[in-house]
């Protein structure tokens, strides 16, 4: 019998994936596989995944839902209309925009899978989309998929880690069809201000692109803050949308559940791609994500208030021993600038090694991150004091 995986021709992936910019972390997370093997105990602070549990009533409702064998079907791509509902009216009492559930409103199987899918809805080969630098992954490989050219905004720290608009390059801005924005930030934590989005606006409608906010951590924000919503600022409906998830705001990362919301025409847009893609969110898990939103918010709370005591943890911690970082307001991530300069990749390298503890070199997320680090508060609060103990031995 032959191989079945050997060919006398060789399998080529498409020019498309081939695009993709290589995975940076190689040889980081080589290093990580090699040291657990080896019985080593690594502390991961490098991916954005929340350690706390979904709250039990969303758990039940997924429980009870999936014994009825109405909801095994297949479900529409727009969602049951309870959900588009719950997700209006969760975003009339915490942002006070009224959303139409029928046409401004589409639930997606986690955000990514929307935002990454976009700029195929929106986008021609040879068109720009401008994305911010240091970013979210997918802004750029969903663009760069689409067969469009990402072109950078920069995000620089003099700024508050917001978008310069009037620096963009004008030939890129009139080839622009979509630009992303993402506030409170990953990497950066950084907040939103409501004149960034009003500029955004403004060159939405001068240079006709769609903006395209992503709010998957506005509820993840400390000392009292709450962030603002893009569509709270007069015009944006017209000429954008905003992306959330679940994931963040109530542990449910593995759920696969968000939704995107504003701007009709584009919601469509990704309506009918999607249609051609998924087949809709399992219903039991729909149901779950209404109660998520309708039922008791003590769980949101209550994990705020754990990741800002993780954020003081590790910022006064790995101040004493003279690493200066500004506490972030919101988001659930630690941005520091590298101390003593240097690659910020050698530099996660060397706290793998030395310190046993993962962090994410700023690099991975454009070219505007080197210099900086991404620690990721999603441990729990005595592993992340062991982590700035053995830091702190090595600085
Ligand atoms: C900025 C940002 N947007 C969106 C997502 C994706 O969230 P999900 O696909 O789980 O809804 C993430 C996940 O880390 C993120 O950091």
């Amino acid at each position: 019998m032959t191989n079945p995986s050997t060919t006398s021709w060789a399998i080529e992936k498409a020019q498309r994936l081939q695009q993709l910019p290589p995975y940076l972390f190689v040889e980081i997370d080589k290093a990580k596989r090699r040291l657990i093997q080896q019985g080593v105990d690594v502390i991961d602070l490098g991916v954005g995944d929340p350690d706390l549990p979904t709250p039990p009533a969303v758990i039940k409702t997924l429980q009870e839902t999936a014994e009825d064998p109405a909801n095994h079907r297949y479900s529409f791509t727009e969602g049951l209309s309870q959900l588009r509902q719950a997700i209006a009216g969760w975003y009339q009492r915490r942002f006070n925009v009224i959303l139409d559930p029928a046409t401004e409103v589409l639930p997606l199987l986690g955000s990514k899978e929307g935002i990454a899918h976009l700029p195929l809805a929106l986008a021609n080969p040879g068109d720009v989309v401008l994305v911010p630098d240091p970013c979210y992954p997918p802004y750029r490989s969903g663009t760069t998929l689409a067969g469009a050219s990402v072109s950078a905004m920069p995000l620089l720290e003099e700024n508050g880690f917001l978008p310069d608009f009037g620096s963009i390059n004008q030939k890129a801005a009139r080839s622009a069809k979509l630009l992303f924005l993402n506030y409170p930030n990953n990497p950066t934590a950084a907040l939103a201000t409501e004149a960034c989005f009003q500029e955004a606006i403004e060159l939405a409608n001068a240079y006709q692109v769609v903006i395209a906010h992503d709010a998957a951590y506005s509820e993840i924000a400390f000392d009292g803050v709450k962030p603002i919503s893009f569509l709270q600022v007069p015009g944006a409906k017209e000429v954008g949308v905003e992306f959330h998830s679940l994931s963040k705001t109530y542990q449910m990362t593995g759920w696969r559940v968000g939704w995107v919301c504003g701007h009709a025409k584009v919601v469509a847009a990704l309506g009918e791609l999607k249609s051609n893609l998924d087949s809709g969110i399992f219903q039991p898990i729909q149901f779950a994500a209404i109660e998520a939103l309708r039922g008791d918010q003590a769980s949101l709370g209550e994990a705020v208030a754990t990741y800002q005591q993780r954020r003081d943890v590790l910022v006064e911690g790995l101040a004493k021993s003279g690493w200066e970082i500004p506490k972030p307001k919101a988001a659930f991530y630690v941005w520091a600038t590298v101390p003593g300069g240097g690659p910020s990749i050698d530099f996660a390298a060397r706290v793998l090694e030395q310190a046993h503890v993962v962090i994410t070199p700023g690099v991975g997320f454009g070219a505007h991150g080197e210099g900086y680090v991404r620690f990721s508060l999603t441990v729990p609060t005595d592993r992340l004091q062991e982590a700035v103990s053995r830091i702190a031995n090595i600085l």
